[in-house]
Order: C-alpha cells, then structure tokens, then sequence
C-alpha cells in the first residue's frame, strides 16, 4: 500500500495569516490529505511555523517581548486558527524546535563534507544605530539606475534592477531609518548550487507531471544558471553554524525551514515506537511526496531544498508532485497585512463558520491563474453551492423522512430502471471525482462533488417522493430510500471539502463518526437499508444576504 506523504509550506511566524495563505497551501493539503485518508491510504500530514530570519527578530521587538516568547505565543495563535478551520495534520512543528536544528547542523555537515560548502567573504551593512548587520532587504536608498528614493538593497521597485545594498545611494536603515551605515566584510558559507544543477535539472525534465507553473518556473532558474548561495547570516536568532570562526552566526532561514518538514516527521515519529520518520522521508518508490506551496516558494522547492537533499547523499525521497499554486487577490488588489487589508484568518472565523470560507476557496482555488475573491462572489458561491445545492438536498429529504415517515427509512419496493441509471451515472462521477483528487486538482474535485450534490437532486426533483407518496408508496418508499443514500453519498464526498458539515449531515444518518470512506458506486445506493432511524440536522448554511455582504465588506477594507 502507497504511503502519502503530505506538506503544507510552513506558514512565517510573524503574525495571523490571511485567506490567500490558507488558500494557496493549508486548505489544498488539507483537502488532499483528507482524501487520501478517505480512500484508505496511510497518510502522513505535515506542517509547522517557520520561526527563524529577520521578520520573526524584528516582530517580536516591535511587540517588546524576546524572540522565543514571541514565537511560542504565535505558534500557538496560529495552531489554533488551522484547528478552528479543520486543517487536519498530523503534526502541526515548530522550525524552531531541537530536531530541526539537529537536522539542519546534521545536513550542513554531511554537504560540507561532501565537498558543497564553500566559504566566502562578503560585504554586509552594519548599522550602528542599530547595532547590527542588516539583511539586503532591510537596506534602503536611492536606486543607482533611476534614482528611486525607496530602493531595497536586494533589489528596487520601480525598474526592478536586482542590487547589491553598497550600491544604493545614502543608504538607511530600514529599522530604525538611520543613515550610519557602513559596509564590514564578514565570512560566510555558501552552497554550491552550480556544482548540484545537472542533478537537479536532469531530475526537474523527468517531471512531466508537475503543474505547468511550477516546471516553468523551475526550468527558468536552471536556465538562468544556478548562482551559489549564501545559507548563513549575521543573526542572533536561528540555527547556530557549526563551524569555528562562525560564532554569532545562523543558517538563512530558507536553507533550515524546508528541513523543518523533515524535522516534523522525527518528532512525529517519536510520539510511538511503531513509527519510524525514514519510513516517510527515506521510503523511496513506496511513498508518494505531495507539496501545496504559493508560487513564491516555488524555487526554493524545486531547486534549493532538492540541491540540500540531493547534496546530503542520504536516501532522501524528492518531492513526486510540486503543486504550486498562483495568487489570491482581495477584491481587485493585493491582499495587504501592513495596511490590512483583505480577510485575516482569526477575524474570517468571526464573520462565519470555517465550511464557508473552506468550500468558496477550494470551489475557486488559485490553481491555473490568480482567482480574485470578492465579498460578492464569496457570498454567491456559498449561497448556490452549499445552501441552494447541498443544504437543500439534505434539508428537503431529511425533512420528509422526518414528516411522512417518522424518521424511519422506508424499506418498501425495490430499485427499478431509475436506480439503474443512477447507479452508471454515479460509476463515472466517483471516477471522475477520484482522479481530481488523485491528481491534487482541487477546483476540478470540487466541481466533481458539487456535480454529485446536484445529481441528487435532480434525482429526488425527478422521482418525487412526495408526489407519489399517496398513489404508488412503494416507489415513493424507493425513491425516499435512495435519496437519503444520496444524502449520505453527497456528505461523504463534501467530507474533505467541508468536514464540519459533513460529519453534522452524517451523525444525523446514524453513520459512524470519523473518516467516511470514499464511496464505493455498487454500495453507494444501498448502504443504509430500510428501517433505519434518521434525524433532521439542523440548520446547516443561512445564506449570505447583501447587507451581510456589505458588512464583511466594509470591516476588511474592501473598497
Ligand atoms: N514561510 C515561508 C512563506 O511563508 C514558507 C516556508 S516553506 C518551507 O512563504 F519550505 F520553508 F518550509
Ligand atoms: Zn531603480
């Protein structure tokens, strides 16, 4: 049996993450890994906060707390916001954690010695203000090309030159907006990508299976021709370097977060002596290795964390499936957390149960463009789809058992021609489902469940129950019966999508609580028989009126 190893891009630390974050890496993991769970696989989901570099130092000392108290305190707002939404994983780490530096000092070593470690002397801005080396990006000044006031020292804006930090005119602080800055040599270790490309290029070409996005960004950086890479930097807070003469020094956050999946396996695994973390990550062709990340992430995932892996020479499985994912927008522009705009995760959980938010983002995933939520059509789609569409089906069946039936199934008649047919429909639609599934193609998989809610009702809109409850009882009774198998079928398939809704639809049918199988089309119809004692869930979605609309709208910015 395959063993799916599942990872979300480790969210940064600083701060409460908004719905494009949930979007473009959280909520698709989540859904796939929820999936996999229900077709039997044995899953392993994994995710955590990514701790260490400069946002989570600077973060913690505009809230006047240290850095670790500001990160544990984070860690925990942030775990708490993925549990309130239904994100599923297995282990929810801490890049900051003792595996992860062990692992991280464990992998610089074996590269090293390897011989894909060279040390370098480069020139950093020391702000003395400060009291501290700055990062490029924490430099600004007057770009040497068009004069922009406003330039960053990794690269400027306006004509989107990439610079080195001396090169900016009256360069300041972007810290303290000081302007003692001076330039002081300091060594530092750089991984040698150049030496490491034929690998990963003749590794990247043999992914044919691999979104579009993702391989051409990829390729483009191959193409471009791998520039070695600092991995260390002149910061208090990460990874100490394991090196003499590197006291004072720590590994650049994006060489030790990946290893943080790694490192999430290890503490994972130490929870039970059954389990073994090389089972995952060292398991070869028996794993398959699925990772839901934003684009931006994209060459640190096909290029930088693969050169690690590769460069290690341990037997460390490389990723099956880089699905990559394009931008959210908030109602026509960026979504913004300086400026706050957009819809935050805490304060989404405040306006309306995670399902909503859960089904809209899937149903219109960013996957092959950049998707724009508007309040608009968030409300739209939620209304149509899970209102009008599922919470219709399950109200109007259930509602009927309940009046006509006191609550029982019918157990009269037998299936007929219209049973039939709906049983050949359902064989393709199951397929069709899965393989969306299978492939991580989330829009396509919702869209496949929507089309099974909808063919239960057109179902029970045909069959009629309730016409035919006085002259021909017993088709009504098998028609009714079917429809409550099709209630049934329509929750187990919403399950990924929106678990809290489906377990309320399933408890109401006496199912078993925890993971829904996925559903078998022969069953699909049968699987709960006459005689069986059923509820009406309550209310499952109120739709979303235009003055809720305008509300949501005006409390996030949305102009
Ligand atoms: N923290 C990064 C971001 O938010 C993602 C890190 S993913 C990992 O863009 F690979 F480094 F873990
Ligand atoms: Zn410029």
């Amino acid at each position: 049996m395959t063993r799916i190893l599942i990872t979300s891009a480790l969210p940064y630390i600083n701060g409460v993450k908004h719905l494009g974050n949930l979007a473009g890496s959280l909520l698709p993991a989540d859904i796939h890994a929820r999936y996999h769970r229900q077709a039997g696989h044995e899953t392993l989901f994994l995710c955590g906060t990514d701790e260490h570099g400069t946002p989570a130092e600077l973060a913690a000392a505009e809230a006047g707390v240290s850095v670790p108290d500001y990160c544990a305190t984070h860690h925990a707002i942030q775990a708490d916001i993925y549990r309130r939404f239904a994100i599923s994983f297995d282990h929810f780490s801490r890049s900051s954690g003792a595996a992860n530096h062990a692992l991280t000092q464990e992998l610089f070593e074996r590269l090293d010695a390897a011989g894909f470690i060279e040390e370098r002397t480069i020139r950093q801005a020391w702000s003395a203000t400060d009291a501290r080396f700055l990062p490029d990006r924490y430099v600004l000044g007057t770009c040497p090309y068009c004069g922009d006031a406003g330039a960053r020292g990794d690269q400027c804006e306006a004509c989107a030159r990439l610079l080195d930090p001396d090169q900016l005119v009256a360069p300041r602080s972007a810290i303290s907006g000081a302007r003692d800055i001076s330039f002081r040599d300091s060594r530092h270790l750089f991984l040698k990508l150049a030496a490491l490309a034929p690998r990963l290029r003749q590794w990247i070409e043999a992914q044919a299976q691999w979104p579009a996005l993702v391989r051409g960004i990829a390729l483009k950086w191959l193409d471009e021709g791998l520039r070695d890479r600092c991995i260390t930097r002149d910061l208090a807070w990460g990874v100490p370097v394991p090196r003499p003469g590197f006291e004072g020094k720590v590994f650049y956050v994006w060489f030790d977060a990946p290893i943080g999946y790694i490192a999430a396996a290890i503490e994972w695994a130490a929870r039970s002596p059954q389990r073994d973390w090389r089972d995952w990550w060292q398991g070869g062709d028996a794993v398959r290795l699925v990772q839901f990340l934003g684009k931006d992430n994209v060459p640190f995932h096909t290029v930088s964390f693969p050169a690690t892996l590769l460069g290690s020479g341990l037997p460390f499985k490389l990723p099956d499936l880089i699905k990559g994912f394009n931008w959210l927008s908030y109602e026509g522009g960026k979504f913004s957390t300086s400026r706050k705009r957009g819809i935050f995760t805490d304060a989404a959980l405040q306006e309306l149960p995670a399902d909503y938010w859960r089904w809209w983002l899937a149903a219109n995933a960013p996957e092959t463009s950049d998707t724009d939520f508007t309040v608009a059509r968030f409300a739209d789609g939620v209304n149509k789809d899970l209102a009008d569409i599922f919470g219709n089906l399950v109200n109007r069946c259930l509602a009927f058992v309940a009046a006509r039936f006191d609550g029982v199934v019918p157990a009269d008649g037998a299936p007929g021609v219209a049973e039939s047919v709906l049983a050949a429909t359902l064989t393709q639609r199951l397929a069709a489902l899965r393989s969306a599934h299978d492939a991580a193609e989330i829009r396509k998989a919702a869209a496949e469940a929507r089309a099974i809610w909808s063919l239960a009702n057109a179902y029970l809109a045909e069959q009629a129950p309730w016409t035919h409850f006085r002259g021909n009882p017993e088709r009504a009774a098998v028609a009714l019966r079917t429809g409550v198998n099709l209630v049934r079928l329509s929750a187990i398939v919403a399950w990924p999508f929106i678990p809290g809704s489906a377990a309320r639809v399933l408890a109401a049918l006496g199912e078993p609580d925890g993971i829904p199988p996925f559903p078998d089309a022969c069953t699909a119809l049968t699987a709960i028989a006459g005689g069986r004692t059923v509820a009406v869930p309550p209310l499952l979605f109120a739709k979303i009126g235009t003055e809720d609309a305008a509300r949501i709208r005006a409390r996030h910015g949305g102009l």
